[in-house]
């Protein structure tokens, strides 16, 4: 399973690369919103900061051909660029004409199983079921998600991964692991809860305690 960052804040990026854990970057004009300075430079920077992994960058046009235009332009910024496309029926013939062109497309914004499928059917990269948003409507977001996987292994469609988007807590993480999602975006205050666990720090500190009796100065 992969761990993206659903975040465009930089310096939190360049630390959570350290780690080796993470896949990818999800990154929206909301997150976006939240930045200073030259959005260009920042999402290059992104994309070299993490040169293996897969970033995520989202169309604001809203014009069909505006939106097919600034695909190209989004996906030339970097070789690891996925362009995000919203799950609009005004989109699917570009979203097709993408793919054919051979560029990556995470198709976002999408809520049914039957939109799902309908990016599945155009070959795009990626689909992002919405968890936290479902929920917010009392639709059980990671049930879509689970459903999803169903579909795309009954009808074999290989090229397409699932990526549970709009986490709000551990649980949601928790749940999309467990539902059997390619891939979880997962935003840093999400992550940083996710990571730890007391018992761990309380097991530490008492492995630390119980070493220092022994009075040892150099080990091994
Ligand atoms: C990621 O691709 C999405 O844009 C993001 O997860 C949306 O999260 P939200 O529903 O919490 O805004």
């Amino acid at each position: 399973m992969k761990i993206f960052l659903d975040t465009a804040n930089l310096q939190s990026i360049k630390q959570w690369a350290l780690t080796g854990l993470i896949d990818g970057v999800t990154t929206n004009p909301t997150h976006l919103s939240k930045e200073s300075g030259d959005i260009k430079k920042l999402l290059k920077e992104i994309c070299d900061t993490l040169p293996y992994g897969d970033i995520s960058i989202e169309v604001t046009e809203t014009n069909p051909q505006k939106v097919y235009a600034q695909a190209k332009q989004i996906a030339a910024i970097a070789k690891n660029v996925t362009v995000k496309i919203p799950c609009h029926k005004n989109y699917y013939d570009i979203i097709k004409k993408l793919v054919d062109e051979g560029i990556s497309i995470n198709v976002t914004l999408v809520f049914t199983v039957i939109q799902g499928l309908l990016m599945c059917k155009l070959g795009v990269k990626y689909i992002s079921p919405f968890i936290g948003r479902l929920d917010d409507i009392e639709v059980n977001g990671i049930d879509i998600v689970e459903k999803m996987k169903f579909m795309i292994e009954e009808y074999n469609f290989e090229k397409t991964e699932i990526i549970a988007a709009s986490i709000r807590h551990v649980k949601h993480f928790h749940d999309a692991i467990m539902a059997g999602a390619d891939v979880a975006t997962i935003p840093i205050n999400v992550l940083e809860k996710a990571v730890t666990h007391p018992l761990t720090d309380r097991g530490i500190k008492k492995f630390i305690d119980d070493w220092k009796k022994l009075g040892i100065k150099q080990f091994p």
